[in-house]
């Protein structure tokens, strides 16, 4: 059977280029042939430690000797333990573990819903954002502010108003006696990497206070050191009622986690649930990726190599003319001008390396959160001469 008639089996769902991967490590993916390729994706903002990395594996190892699922219906040693680092490193009061980002945030969704019918009046609406993303369940497209989602598997699920991101008079324009929330991504990730300022941060703590409403975060792609900070929140000196995980938590294994400060903890017992969540096998993985994660001078690792990237950016932005370099931590963009980013990440594939476009002139980096600087700069050296092709062919 060649390739093609493999690929075949499985529903298209996206283009994808024809390369099948069969292993990796650290900051490489490997296909059958042994072809090697620099991964700057890296899962989508997920391999937090990059790809097999040896605490990971020994932890899902050793767990899948001892119990990997006893149901939900009972406690598990790894889901408490997870539960109770998580709540101590976060400053929230209880967690739902889920298996991924949108499933955490349809959480967050049915909480929020819940303690509004609960504490004010059976309020149900939740103030969203222009570009934001938060997953591909029903509601969480509907939630998201994605043009491209509008037309798609209408009806959507209602009460998401949505408003210009970063726009504190909209928002306050958009609270009205229904609402019960607002959600957002601290750095909009899918839109090209677009961060909240702290000024739209603290206003949005302030006012949502002020309105007796829940202020949700998104940390799907953010949290988990990403940012340079355990949780992207925690630059901005501000406590949400609401915070979501997924992506990096599990460091490539399936776990999310919808973390609530306790006035916010409403569910009763059948409002919440799932066949997987929060079994030993998953929660074993996120211990170690957060052992290492919060380990002796890890985060200020992540910031030293966020700042030697971004340098390495600028001075290609400086080379080229090309835009801005945006983000934090290791989540970062460069706008490229007039350049279209989908054909430089086409051409980096073909010299070895993988790079993401969320928008048509953005580059989007999202390496491990433990690559090395010999690994940026080869990156930056396999992107340098396709910048000079590319601006050769503008001039
Ligand atoms: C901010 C944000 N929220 C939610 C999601 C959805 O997560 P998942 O794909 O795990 O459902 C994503 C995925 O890209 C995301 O970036």
């Amino acid at each position: 059977m060649d390739m093609k008639t493999q690929h075949s089996a499985l529903m298209q769902i996206s283009a994808k280029p024809d390369i099948t991967f069969t292993s990796g490590s650290g900051s490489y993916l490997y296909d059958a042939a042994g072809n090697a390729w620099l991964d700057f994706v890296q899962g989508w903002a997920v391999n937090t430690l990059g790809h097999c990395p040896e605490a990971v594996a020994q932890a899902i190892c050793t767990q899948s000797r001892r119990l990997i699922n006893p149901s939900p219906a009972f406690y598990n040693d790894q889901a408490i333990q997870l539960a109770n680092r998580l709540t101590h490193l976060s400053g929230m009061d209880q967690v739902f573990f889920a298996n991924s980002g949108a499933e955490a945030n349809e959480g967050a969704i049915k909480l929020a819903r819940k303690w509004g019918q609960l504490h004010r009046k059976g309020a149900w609406k939740i103030i969203t954002f222009h570009n934001g993303f938060h997953g591909r369940t029903l509601a969480t497209m509907s939630a998201t502010g994605k043009p491209a989602f509008e037309p798609l598997f209408n009806p959507k699920v209602p009460g998401f108003t949505k408003v210009p991101f970063g726009d504190l008079e909209a928002v306050e324009a958009a609270i009205d006696e229904h609402t019960v929330a607002v959600m957002l991504e601290p750095i909009q990730g899918e839109a090209g990497v677009i961060p909240a300022s702290h000024e739209f941060l603290q206003g949005l703590r302030r006012l949502t206070q002020e309105h007796g409403l829940l202020l949700m975060l998104d940390e799907v792609q953010t949290g988990i050191g990403r940012t340079g900070s355990l949780f992207c929140y925690q630059q901005h000196q501000i406590e949400p009622d609401v915070v979501t995980l997924g992506k990096g938590l599990g460091a490539g294994v399936p776990i999310a986690a919808l973390m609530a400060k306790a006035h916010a903890c409403c569910f009763e017992y059948g409002d919440q649930g799932g066949t997987f969540n929060g079994n030993p096998l998953v929660c074993a993985a996120a211990l170690a990726v957060l052992e290492a994660v919060t380990s002796a001078g890890f985060l200020s690792q992540v910031q030293a190599l966020s700042q030697h990237l971004s340098q390495g950016l600028e001075h290609l932005s400086t080379r080229f003319n090309l835009g801005k370099v945006r983000g934090a931590g290791l989540l970062l963009a460069l706008d490229t001008g007039a350049i279209d980013a989908q054909a430089l990440v086409k051409q980096a594939l073909d010299a070895g390396l993988l790079l993401n476009a969320p928008r048509p002139h953005t580059l989007r980096f999202m390496p491990a959160l433990n690559v090395s600087v010999p690994e940026i700069d080869k990156m930056l050296a396999i992107l340098s001469p396709l910048f000079e092709q590319a601006a050769a062919q503008h001039s």
